[in-house]
C-alpha cells in the first residue's frame, strides 16, 4: 500500500447513512456552484456526495489533519474528479479558507465539539453563505429539551463521559442561535437511526416592519 492509501479511514456509519443524507442533499442543495463541507472527518461522504453532485465544487474540510489526509486517500482511489482538495477549517475561526460557498454541509459535529463549535459553525455560514443559501446539518438531537429515543439518551451519556462539553443539543437551542444569525430552520426530515436532517436558509433579518 502507498503512505497516501495507508491514511485512509473507515467509517462503517458514513457506510450506513451515505444514500439517505445523499438523497435529502440532492433535494436541497443547489446543483452547481461550490458545496463547503465541514467536518468531513473521513472523506468517505466526500467522494460519495461529490460524485452525486457532478456539477458542483465540492469543497471538503476539517480541522484535523488526519481527517485531510484520509481524505485524500479515498479521493485518490475513487477518482471523483470534482472533489476539491480538502482544506483545514476550525468552524470557530472567525475567518475560514473561503470567502463564499453557494451551500454548506455538516455531518455529525454539533454533538461531538463543544457548544461554541455550533456557534461557530453558525456564524461562519452566515458570513460566507449568499442570501438564500442553505446550511445542512445532520445527527442526533433532542426536541423538545428531550430525548428522542433511549439510544440517543445512553449515546449522549457516553459522549459526555468523554468530554463534558460534549454532548446531544437541543435542536430548539440550535435553531435559535441560528435565527439570531439570520438563518432559519426550513426543514427537519426524520432520518434513519434516530437522526435528523435539518436545514437553514439564510434569509435578511427583520427588525421592524414600517406600517
Ligand atoms: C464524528 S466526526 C464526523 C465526521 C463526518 N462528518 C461523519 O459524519 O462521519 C466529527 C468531526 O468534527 C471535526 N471537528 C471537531 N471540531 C471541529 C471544529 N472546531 N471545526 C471543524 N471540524 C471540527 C472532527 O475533526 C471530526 O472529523
Amino acid at each position: 500500500m502507498s503512505d497516501l492509501a495507508d491514511q485512509k479511514r473507515y467509517s462503517p456509519a458514513c457506510e450506513r447513512n451515505k444514500d439517505a443524507i445523499l438523497e435529502v442533499l440532492q433535494d436541497v442543495m443547489p446543483a452547481s456552484g461550490t458545496i463547503l463541507e465541514i467536518a468531513c472527518g473521513p472523506g468517505q461522504h466526500a467522494v460519495h456526495f461529490a460524485a452525486g453532485f457532478p456539477d458542483v465544487q465540492w469543497q471538503p474540510s476539517d480541522i484535523d489533519p488526519t481527517s485531510i489526509a484520509s481524505t485524500l486517500a479515498w479521493r485518490a482511489e475513487t477518482g471523483v474528479p470534482n472533489l476539491l482538495d480538502p482544506v483545514i477549517l476550525d468552524a470557530t475561526a472567525t475567518e475560514w479558507p473561503l470567502e463564499r460557498a453557494d451551500g454548506i454541509i455538516c455531518c455529525n459535529m454539533i454533538h461531538i465539539s463543544p457548544w461554541e463549535v455550533t456557534l461557530g459553525l453558525l456564524d461562519g455560514a452566515a458570513r460566507i453563505l449568499p442570501e438564500n443559501g442553505i446550511l445542512y446539518t445532520y445527527g442526533p438531537y433532542k426536541v423538545g429539551g428531550k430525548h428522542t429515543a433511549p439510544s440517543n439518551e445512553a449515546f449522549d451519556q457516553s459522549l459526555r463521559s468523554q468530554n463534558p462539553s460534549w454532548g446531544v443539543r437541543n435542536l430548539d437551542d440550535v435553531a435559535l442561535e441560528a435565527r439570531r444569525r439570520g438563518l432559519h430552520l426550513i426543514k427537519t426530515i426524520k432520518m434513519p437511526a434516530n437522526n435528523f436532517s435539518v436545514i437553514y436558509k439564510k434569509t435578511p433579518m427583520v427588525d421592524a416592519i414600517d406600517v
